[in-house]
């Protein structure tokens, strides 16, 4: 890096978690798992990822959180893709337990999945019913938890067809992002990425 560059850029440190000193976009979604007793939980995570390009999802828990524990017991979990019209349900997924309890939860409108038995919101885009596929502990108190998609279903108008144009897709039926820290935004507006002639996956 030239000297010019260097001068310019203010050293973040790694002494602490670098996350909270600037904003990344992140998607959010609620995993859905049944607790010990039968109940549902969710909860909402940002720290989301395909897992490559086959039916593998993943994401960051700790495991402290009882979606981790529920997915080990189980052996699996759902994912909800929120609406940007339902961040406050989204967010108030991660209020406290009373009594090993989300109250919360009690005011949502959920089904079950099909193929795994754990709760989803009624009224996302997206759903996803993973069987657990493997944890990967060590990212200091945090865990990767992996999952194989086994059944996934969607609203119709958030689906790509060739009815209708991308760009229209996205402005008609538009995306929650997360802001990670603490900020989100509705996504309307896209364009197509200029992909390199001949890239291969
Ligand atoms: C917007 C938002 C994003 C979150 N993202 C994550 C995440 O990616 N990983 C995580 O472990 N916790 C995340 N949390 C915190 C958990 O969802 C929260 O601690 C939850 O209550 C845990 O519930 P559980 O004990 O039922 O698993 C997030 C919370 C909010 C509000």
């Amino acid at each position: 890096m030239s000297d010019a560059v260097t001068e310019r850029l203010i050293d973040i440190g790694t002494e602490r978690p670098v996350w909270n000193r600037f904003f990344t976009v992140a998607p959010l979604v609620l995993i859905g798992t049944t607790d010990a007793d039968g109940s549902p939980d969710l909860a909402p995570k940002h720290m989301v990822t395909p897992m490559g390009w086959e039916n593998y999802f993943g994401f960051v828990c700790t495991p402290a959180h009882c979606t981790c524990q529920n997915i080990q017991r189980r052996g699996g979990f759902t994912v909800s893709y929120p609406k940007p019209s339902q961040v406050l349900f989204s967010s108030l997924a991660a209020s406290p337990r009373q009594d090993g309890h989300k109250p919360v939860l009690d005011y949502f409108t959920t089904f079950n999945g099909r193929e795994v038995d754990a709760p989803l919101i009624e009224e996302a885009y997206l759903y996803f019913e993973c069987r657990h596929h493997k944890t990967v502990d060590g990212f200091g108190s945090n865990c990767l938890i992996t999952g194989e998609i086994i059944a996934a279903y969607a609203e119709p108008e958030f689906l790509r067809s060739s009815e209708i144009d991308d760009q229209e897709l996205v402005h008609d039926s538009p995306l929650f992002a997360f802001l990670a820290p603490d900020r989100f935004a509705t996504i309307e507006q896209s364009n197509a990425f200029p992909f390199p002639a001949n890239m291969k996956q």
